[in-house]
């Protein structure tokens, strides 16, 4: 029999006809059928031929986003990765189509060591209006680029010229307020708001040239928008593809979160125009000067003036809370355990006999101070502030982890959290125990301290961030006595990206 191209696409015709009048005539059962289908095809891609599905995990996450997304909501996500890998081991799969976690130390250099693991769809929505910053950015030749023209800013040579920026704006006006406020009154302090403060002042001269003034006012609306822009790292986070959604699609999704980050944007656009108005100020020796006259060594190539807010906003956002939060679990940890808390203050009284002067960060650090030192790696190491681990891809070719053959494409990370609590490396892990930092190991345990990640992708305001915490937690545990309001109440930790105690 010989068939036409005209009667087959007749028979076509005739089949789908009649496809749209059964659905017509019975909508519940083909409703019914698709939902089958899909489910048929879930359980075989997802599972049954997955190249994952060796890899023990929760069966529900790796069907649905929603799964993990009410978790991340939940505040608990660090905790939940903890039980996943005490029930299944140290590689657990948890999220669809291919999102593998580790918790074995081993693989870090591997997977964090090289630019070879990209990041992952997660760090997009960290991005303002579309525009990477060097945080967000997945490219590892544009995030060299960015890293070539700011690094020389960050090292500890350069760094040196801000220590006047972080005790003026910062820690000797948070001291100056605590002595006209609050000392010896008796008052209760929430110490988390007062860190978020000087933080937040901190940057604001750093970034921008200008402090936000949270110190005196105790509020900002800067960090009112920040807080409300969270729902578009929430839903990007869980539907990367909507990180490069046009501007008025988010809107329509999350409206509130939207025009908080413009707000955001436009304020940082303000601060700049406000800064090059300063004219021969702009040569502070701060970031926003680095980001203004920075140069690429290679190309000669400035940063463009989109990417300079950007860049600015992720010094703000990057910069603020990880050292609020890190000194609030300090001061939590040192009034939990008053022996340690007594032994800093000898220490420091012992570098610091002058009690009115304010202290330089070359007299604290590890040579002159080194239970200041110690006590600031271990409450790093044991509340680790960004605790999950930051996913990165697996490379062309796919890779061999924890007895695994991944292939390309799969978010594979590795949780700090996991890490600096694995008892192979650190004795007696959910201890406070600086003296650890103190021994002849110390040199090997610091290989697996890793707060600020590692690689070439990690923390550039390392540096930054140690001057400011050392001399922050020096300067007020030197000056004032610190004790907990109600020492029966047990430390909330909220974890939102960040972990947060006491809220
Ligand atoms: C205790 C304080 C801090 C902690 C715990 C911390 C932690 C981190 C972590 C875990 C990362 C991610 C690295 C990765 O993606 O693998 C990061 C990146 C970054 N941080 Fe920090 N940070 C702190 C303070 C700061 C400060 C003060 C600044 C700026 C002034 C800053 C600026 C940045 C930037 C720009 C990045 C992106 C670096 C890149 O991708 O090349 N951080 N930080």
């Amino acid at each position: 029999m010989h068939l036409s191209t005209g009667d087959w696409l007749n028979d076509s015709r005739g089949l789908l006809n009649h496809l749209a009048r059964s659905l017509r005539d019975h909508p519940w059962e083909a409703a019914g059928l698709s939902a089958i289908a899909y489910a048929i095809y879930l359980i075989s891609d997802r599972w049954l031929w997955s190249p994952l599905r060796d890899i023990p995990g929760p069966k529900a996450a790796i069907f649905s986003r929603f799964y993990i997304a009410n978790i991340r909501a939940s505040g608990k996500e660090y905790l939940w990765i903890q039980d996943l890998h005490e029930t299944y081991g140290n590689i657990v799969r948890i999220g669809d189509p291919k999102t593998v976690i580790l918790s074995d130390p081993s693989a870090l250099k591997e997977i964090y060591g090289t630019q070879q693991f990209i990041k992952s769809d997660f760090h997009a929505p960290f991005s303002f209006k579309n525009v990477p910053n060097i945080f967000s950015t997945r490219d590892p030749s544009e995030h060299n680029r960015r890293r070539r023209l700011m690094s020389h800013g960050f090292s500890m040579s350069n760094i040196a010229s801000m220590e006047r920026f972080i005790l003026d704006s910062g820690v000797i006006k948070l001291m100056d307020k605590f002595d006209k406020r609050f000392a010896g009154k008796g008052i209760e302090v929430n110490m988390y708001n007062e860190w978020h403060c000087m933080a937040f002042d901190v940057i604001g001269e750093l970034a921008y040239g200008q402090s936000f003034g949270m110190i005196d006012r105790g509020h900002h609306p800067f960090t009112k928008w920040l807080a409300g822009a969270r729902g578009i790292p929430i839903v990007q986070g869980t539907f990367p593809i909507l990180a490069r959604a046009p501007g008025c699609l988010m809107f329509c999704i999350t409206p509130v979160s939207y025009l908080n980050q413009r707000r955001m944007f436009r304020f940082a656009q303000d601060l700049y125009a406000a800064r090059r108005r300063m004219g021969k100020e702009v040569d502070r020796p701060d970031l926003m000067s680095l980001l203004i006259n920075g140069v690429d060594p290679e190309t000669g190539e400035q940063l463009t003036y989109d990417e300079q807010i950007t860049e600015s906003l992720a010094f703000v956002i990057a910069g603020t809370d990880t050292t609020s939060n890190t000194l609030t679990n300090l001061i939590f940890l040192l009034c939990e355990h008053p022996q340690v808390l007594q032994r800093l203050q000898q220490e420091l009284d012992k570098v610091m006999p002058d009690r009115n002067a304010a202290m330089s960060y070359k007299r604290l650090d590890k040579e002159h101070a080194p239970f200041l030192w110690a006590v600031l790696m271990e409450s790093m190491r044991l509340r680790t502030v960004v605790p999950t681990g930051l996913p990165r891809l697996v490379p062309k070719g796919g890779c061999a982890l924890a007895g695994h053959y991944l292939p390309e494409g799969t978010e594979v990370s590795i949780n700090p959290h996991m890490v600096h609590h694995d008892p192979e490396i650190f004795s007696n892990p959910d201890k406070f125990l600086p003296d650890r930092w103190l021994t002849e190991d110390s040199a090997k345990l610091a290989r697996y301290h890793i707060p600020f990640s590692l690689g070439p992708r990690m923390c550039i305001g390392k540096n930054i961030a140690w001057m400011e915490l050392t001399l922050a937690l020096a300067h007020l545990v030197w000056r004032f006595k610190f004790s907990l309001a109600d020492p029966e109440k047990q430390t909330k930790i909220s974890h939102f990206f960040l972990t947060r105690p006491g809220i």
